[in-house]
Formats: C-alpha cells, structure tokens, sequence
C-alpha cells in the first residue's frame, strides 16, 4: 500500500521544495558491517530532524565503492565522505551542511554531476 494518498504529498514529505542538497549514505554491507551503517543513518536522519536542515536524504544499499564505508555521498557539490561514524556525521552537517565548507581533510573525491 502507498505510504502517501498523492505525488505532490510524497514530495512535500521528501522535502524536494526546500532542499538545497541531497545525502546519500550507504549502509552496507560490504562496505562497512550493516549494524555501524545503520548507526550513522539513525543519527543522520535523527539530526536532520533535529536541525530542520533543508536537505534531502536517502539510504543507500550500495554506492559501488565497497570499501572504506559508510560512505556518504553530497549533491550537488559530488563529494564523498568515508568512514562516516556518527562523530563525523555531526562535524559534516555542521562544517559543510550549515557552513557550506566541505571538511577536506575528510574528503576522498570531489565530483559534481553536470551533465
Ligand atoms: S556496500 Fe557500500 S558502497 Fe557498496
């Protein structure tokens, strides 16, 4: 059964209207053991509620890495994060999320997508 009655209302419940960027985070399992993905994605998506961010943000069952996870991968700019632990995932949303500057000792690639 559909979780909304309408488009527009899954749209409005995914944010798309007021989100600047969004968060894909793979939780494994091959990347990292699934229960540490699992862990960054509660805390992700606990503080993404917490700080109203204007964010998009989706779990991811692979990004084609398969190592070095949980990665976290940021559109529009294109980076990737990785070992991504819910300590990093705080300085991420704060520095690059809030602050608009990436953490680059923490980033591994940097690859926007346009077109
Ligand atoms: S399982 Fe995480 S990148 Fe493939």
């Amino acid at each position: 059964m559909a979780k909304y009655s309408s488009v527009d209302e899954g749209f409005v419940a995914a944010q798309l209207d007021r989100a600047g960027r969004h968060l894909f985070l793979c939780l494994g399992p091959d990347c990292t053991p699934m229960a540490e993905g699992q862990a960054t994605w509660d805390y992700l998506k606990r503080r993404c509620a917490e700080l109203n961010l204007p964010v998009m943000r989706t779990k991811a069952a692979c990004l084609r890495v398969c190592v070095g996870g949980p990665w976290l991968l940021i559109y529009p700019e294109g980076t990737w994060y990785g070992t991504v632990t819910p300590e990093r995932c705080e300085r991420i949303l704060q520095e690059h999320i809030i602050n608009g500057k990436p953490i680059n000792e923490w980033v591994i690639r940097a690859h926007p997508l346009c077109g």
